[in-house]
């Protein structure tokens, strides 16, 4: 009986497989509205929509999309759409924005896909395809393997010569501090004012009122939050907010 149903199960997998397949063969879908697609164009409008905010709280990249959002993540597309937004910062600080060169001009930047990519480690774990699971990520994070994120240095030492104060806020937990440390140096990321993780009493929090709370403390110590660069929502949203908020593109996650 067992093993029956041991093929049966084997047959359904094979054949829910082939039915996924459906959308490369045909390469065709329709939308509520009856509007012919292909499984692109319905896996770039959830991305797009993603980045928009409009779709909120994914645990996981829909299966149809892994593949989709994995060649994305790997593509010239991802790394034209993250210089595009680090250009934007540069023209925004060459601009529209006012130093006061007192010391007291700061920029937020976040860590995870912002500084230090992570997708060396999606690529090897379904490309959010899958659950997160914490214990593999830290382990992963441990190693301080994460390659940096390309053109988020140029920033980074753009304000380091406009002297404006940088500040890290990640939340990576407090044990992981020296590697990702030694993770920043080795790619060139130094010369920050502080790097801010999440200790203990913080860890019930949820990111964004976390990383809230890390803004409203440096405004409290004088601080001009003049600019803030995140790969997640949760990471630039809620009060107090920076004088301009930049988001870089990933797809492959979601922080609350
Ligand atoms: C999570 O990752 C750890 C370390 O790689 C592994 O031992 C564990 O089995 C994983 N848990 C799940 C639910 O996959």
């Amino acid at each position: 009986m067992a093993k029956k149903f041991g093929i049966f199960f084997t047959l359904f997998c094979i054949l829910s497989t082939s039915c996924l397949g459906d959308w490369n063969i045909l390469s065709q879908h329709k939308t509520n509205s009856g509007l012919k697609i292909s499984l692109k164009n319905y896996c770039e409008s959830w991305r797009m929509n993603v980045e928009l905010h409009n779709i909120r709280d994914y645990v996981v990249v829909p299966q149809e999309c892994v593949a989709y959002i994995g060649k994305y993540m790997t593509s010239t597309q991802y790394k034209v759409d993250s210089e595009r937004t680090i250009n934007e910062c540069i023209l925004y600080l060459s601009t529209n924005c006012i130093l006061e060169n007192d010391g007291k001009d700061a920029w937020i930047f976040d860590i995870d896909d912002t500084l230090l990519s992570s997708v060396p480690y999606y690529k090897k774990n379904g490309f959010g395809g899958n659950k997160l699971n914490v214990t593999s990520l830290e382990d992963w994070m441990s190693q301080g393997k994460g390659t940096a994120v390309e053109h988020s240095l140029k920033l980074f030492n753009h304000l380091k010569g406009l002297g404006v104060k940088i500040f890290l806020v990640s939340s990576r937990r407090e044990h992981l501090r020296s590697a990702t440390v030694d993770n920043l140096v080795k790619v060139d990321f130094y010369g920050w004012n502080s790097l801010i993780l999440r200790d203990q009493e913080d860890e019930c929090k949820n990111a964004q009122t976390f990383k809230a709370e890390i803004r409203s403390k440096l405004i409290s110590q004088g601080y001009r939050i003049v600019g803030i660069i995140g790969d997640q929502w949760s990471s630039i949203e809620g009060l107090p907010s920076a004088k301009r908020s930049f988001k870089l593109p990933n797809p492959m996650y979601y922080v609350a």
